[in-house]
């Protein structure tokens, strides 16, 4: 039972411990590859988007902030997502290019969080990327002025109709200020649901990217 009558109340203990233990989950040397094994289980029950991930960035005063985005490209060099470089976001990455990133699956009760360096995609990458998108969520890339005040909903829409009449049945481009971020990390934390809250967690660390890698368990 939870203190406050604000939160919704779980299974009890027994039942929830009961169903909870996974049995071995680490089951890679790599911690991408263990990634992509877990990514690809979350993605047989989770209702949607298994690849939406939390990222954290940091202002110029060093306050956090933290906002969902969607992974669209995990490779050995990192996580790639798309965005408006003129967000908040593109503000504080601008100023300061860390992040990290925490992926939560409710059905399968595992968490994953990443550290590291952001770095730009190539112009090129993020044209391939941009050029796969719905006609619909390129036009509105130019209309929406991400993060910046928004007087109506009604000029969000007029702006989507001046753009969508602008490119007529032109090509839609990628915008300038549209582009892909990829963080690099140089930590990789994997997170498992155990009975009576005695979780395991094993953490991947390396001092640089390109070094080795190195696993540490971690007290729950
Ligand atoms: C599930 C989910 C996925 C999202 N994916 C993205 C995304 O891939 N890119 C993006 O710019 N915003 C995405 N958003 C919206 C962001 O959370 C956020 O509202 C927006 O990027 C502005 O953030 P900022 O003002 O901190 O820059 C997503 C929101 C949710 C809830």
């Amino acid at each position: 039972m939870s203190g406050s009558p604000l939160i919704p109340p779980s299974p009890s203990e027994e039942t929830y411990s009961a169903s909870a233990d996974q049995g071995e989950v680490f089951t890679k040397d790599d911690p991408f590859h263990q990634f992509a094994e877990w990514l690809a289980l979350a993605g047989k029950s989770e209702p949607n988007d298994p690849n939406a991930m939390a990222l954290a960035t940091v202002d110029a005063d060093g306050l956090p902030d933290l906002r969902m985005v969607l992974l669209k490209d995990i490779d050995a060099g990192g996580l790639t997502f798309y965005t408006n470089t003129e967000s908040a976001k593109g503000e504080q990455l601008a100023l300061n290019p860390k992040a990290a990133i925490c992926f939560h699956w409710k059905t399968i009760r595992r968490q994953v969080r990443f550290r590291g360096g952001v770095e730009p995609v190539s112009d090129a990458e993020a044209d391939a990327y941009f050029a796969t998108r719905a006609r619909s969520a390129r036009i509105g890339a130019w209309a929406s002025a991400q993060s910046r005040p928004l007087e109506s909903r009604f000029a969000l829409e007029k702006q989507i109709a001046a753009k969508a009449a602008h490119f007529g049945i032109k090509e839609v481009t990628r915008p300038p200020y549209w582009s892909g971020y990829r963080l690099v990390p140089t930590q990789i934390e994997f997170w498992v649901n155990r009975p009576f809250r005695l979780h395991d967690r094993l953490v991947f660390t390396r001092d640089r990217v390109g070094a080795q890698w190195k696993t540490e368990r971690l007290y729950p």
